[in-house]
């Protein structure tokens, strides 16, 4: 039984294939945790004296001698809590006890009351044993007739871990032009704090965190936490004095006071929980498993190839020059044909036009339907770029609706990249975006929306009184999001926010895959490409070719270098194809030809990360499918006199041969995981592609 009640020692069980987790409700009506890790046989569970906060004396955080499954505010709790509440007498504090619970299937609702006030509160859980996945949840349901409830915090979880063990956090932080670094830490006493306040996912922070005690990339115990959320968010992990660390998050307890009126419920975003015993390298493995099978938009679609226009021709776009690109880029064996900015309205440049998503007349004077056709007839999809949530005051849009922007009266309205935020939490401009998006989708063959976010919010004002701005606009967006996927199935919808600015598991259960990075550096793209795969899968990761010397950092970097590494995820090409010389576009049609034999592993297969870019001048990505394995592998300079390093490739089936599909050389599994490969990779920016077919 994958979820247990032991009656007699009131203890739940959740148990996955390789994992347990477990807590027991007490004789005081709290709830007692008592595990979350390997498994343990579910009769040996209820003897688990989980060992609680020390206090021996009266100041610390001690309201009960045991780590709580839910830190709800009140009595003498002083460390993070996972709810806060303020009732209409002014009572702030919450009493919550034990009454009942229910299991169905993988899910257990475990139901508590508050022991004055009409407040319930239902701990969800639901285990994906395969993944061993733990999902996590609040539902908290005001079940007064006539007062309302403010919820100053309300995570969705907090989890301990086992105690009096030294960990280490892995967590990823950027910026705009450098997601996901990667940064691995040793945790001290205290509290390490990942959040976003910006309204979106964020460039700053993934809602991801690991935490371990001595695992590697292919061995050790790893707990890993992420959120499926797309807005303000945050992650607090804590460090007591003894050792014992907890981690609480979920919903951006900034700018929070959220109203439960009467009768309502608020459902917190699903806070997921994994444990790996096999490294990070089986993390992310695991990760990527269970976002295939629970979250991901069309997981068994290979994503196509694409072509971006923004690179070649930024907001200089017209029928007659995207055909000419488009035609280039049909040789090249691509897929999807994609226009990004500059299409619509008097969009020449970023000073105007957001809000006003018809095309331009004078760029489009057949309109965008002829140019779809004309895509269609070149053999390729097309797609378009959309920025549904912004407005440029110079748009017809804001001067028919100047309210319709979050703000506050007697402040400024704050512009960025001359822009402003369209108030989502509105239910009329909620309304007005679907409209705007259904017309545009029924106006042309559009096959792919590429859906941009370009700011942060600010002067998070102007919806109705009561209404959690942060909030409303998520949800307003998936509300959006959800209905046009299910009115159009057959598009595909790329997340965008400045590049990696709007990626979680909460847009990747509506979105098919994310443009990772604005920064298309083929270098640089390797270490955000490294940290973009702890948490997420291939398929899902956008990846273009794009000209040098590139716009950011100037580094001219060859061709077979730049597509090798746009391969690891989802190819796709943006730098101005008119431009490109016949052998240049002779060596990239072999390159999209060798992506499309290779796709299925690459997008489905599972990822070893081999050699890692952030520590070692050689890099190299594998990815392994039923019966292939491609390895990935990349060096940036070359030093006379250095011995050549060979790639190990642990994990794969000891016994197994595998040849070389371009020199015939057979390996054994055994000999791939300890000796490794020789690459040839001579002189600075040298990269490889090898493909091994399993016989
Ligand atoms: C953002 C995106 C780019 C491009 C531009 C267009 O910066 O990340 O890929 O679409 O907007 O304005």
């Amino acid at each position: 039984m994958t979820v247990a009640y032991l009656p007699d020692s009131r203890c739940f069980v959740l148990s996955g294939a390789a994992s347990s987790y477990a807590f027991a409700h007490t004789e005081d009506g709290g709830l007692r945790h008592l595990h979350w890790g390997g498994a343990i046989p579910p009769d040996d569970l209820p003897a688990l004296g989980e060992r609680g906060p020390h206090d021996p004396a009266s100041f610390g955080s001690a309201p009960r001698a045991y780590s709580e499954e839910i830190v709800a505010w009140g009595g003498r709790r002083f460390d993070e809590a996972t709810l806060v509440a303020e009732f209409a007498d002014g009572t702030r504090g919450v009493e919550l006890a034990y009454a009942g619970h229910e299991i169905r299937d993988n899910t257990l609702r475990v139901r508590l009351t508050d022991a004055y006030y009409p407040l319930d509160v239902v701990l969800g859980y639901r285990i994906h044993p395969e993944h061993d996945v733990v999902v996590r949840w609040l539902e908290i349901t005001n079940r007064s007739a006539a007062d309302p409830v403010v919820l100053d915090q309300a995570f969705s979880a907090s989890w301990s871990l086992p105690a009096e063990r030294p960990y280490r956090a892995s967590w990823l932080h950027g910026a705009w032009g450098a997601e996901t670094h990667l940064t691995r830490r040793e945790l001290a006493p205290g509290k390490l704090v990942l959040e976003s306040r910006t309204g979106t996912t964020g460039h700053a922070h993934q809602p991801w965190l690991a935490l371990d005690s001595g695992a590697v990339e292919e061995h050790g115990e790893v707990w890993s936490l992420a959120l499926a959320y797309s807005g303000s968010w945050k992650l607090t992990t804590q460090v007591a004095h003894d050792g014992a660390v907890h981690v609480t998050g979920g919903l951006n307890d900034f700018d929070f006071r959220y109203r439960l009126g009467p009768g309502q419920t608020l459902t917190t975003p699903e806070f997921a929980g994994l444990y790996a015993t096999a490294g990070f390298g089986d993390a992310s493995r695991r990760w990527h498993a269970y976002q295939r099978a629970h979250v991901l938009a069309d997981p068994r679609l290979p994503r196509p190839v694409l072509f971006n226009s923004w690179e070649a021709t930024a907001f200089d776009v017209s029928h007659r020059a995207q055909l000419a690109l488009a035609k280039q880029a049909a040789q090249l064996g691509v897929e999807l044909f994609v226009v990004d900015d500059g299409w619509f309205g008097a969009r020449d440049s970023d000073k105007a036009g957001l809000g006003d998503w018809t095309p331009n007349p004078d760029k489009f004077p057949q309109g965008l339907a002829a140019f779809a056709d004309d895509i269609h007839a070149l053999g390729m999809k097309f797609g378009l770029w959309v920025e549904p949530e912004m407005v440029n005051p110079d748009s017809d849009l804001y001067r028919a609706h100047p309210d319709w922007i979050y703000h506050f009266p007697h402040r400024t309205r704050t512009p960025a990249r001359n822009q402003h935020v369209l108030n989502l939490a509105r239910p009329d401009v909620r309304d007005w975006m679907h409209a705007t998006l259904d017309g545009l989708l029924r106006s042309a063959p559009i096959d792919y929306l590429k859906w941009d976010m370009n700011r942060s919010i600010s002067e998070p004002g102007g919806a109705e009184p009561g209404t959690n701005v942060w909030i409303e606009h998520v949800r307003n967006l998936y509300r959006v999001l959800d209905r046009l996927r299910e009115d159009h199935p057959g598009v595909l919808i790329e997340s965008c926010s400045g590049g990696g600015g709007r990626a979680d598991m909460g847009i990747l259960r509506r979105t098919h895959q994310v443009w990772t990075s604005d920064n298309t550096d083929a270098l640089d793209r390797l270490r955000i490409q490294e940290g973009y795969s702890q948490l997420y899968p291939a398929q899902t990761m956008s990846c273009w070719v794009t000209d040098v010397p590139n716009f950011l950092t100037s580094r001219a970097i060859p061709l077979r270098f730049r597509f090798h590494t746009a391969m690891c995820g989802v190819l796709g090409i943006g730098g101005d194809l008119t431009e490109w010389s016949d052998e240049e576009l002779r060596e990239a049609a072999g390159y999209v030809e060798l992506y499309k034999r290779i796709r299925p592993t690459v997008q489905f297969g599972s990822v070893h990360r081999l050699a890692s870019p952030s520590e070692d001048d050689v890099s190299a990505v594998g990815y392994s499918g039923d019966r292939e394995v491609v390895v990935f592998a990349f060096a940036r300079s070359m030093r006379t006199g250095e011995r050549r390093r060979a790639i190990r490739f642990p994990g794969l089936d000891p016994a197994a041969v595998y040849s070389d599909v371009d020199t015939g050389e057979r390996h054994s599994g055994a000999l791939l995981a300890h000796r490794g490969l020789y690459l040839r990779l001579e002189g600075d920016y040298a990269s490889s592609v090898t493909v091994l077919r399993r016989s």
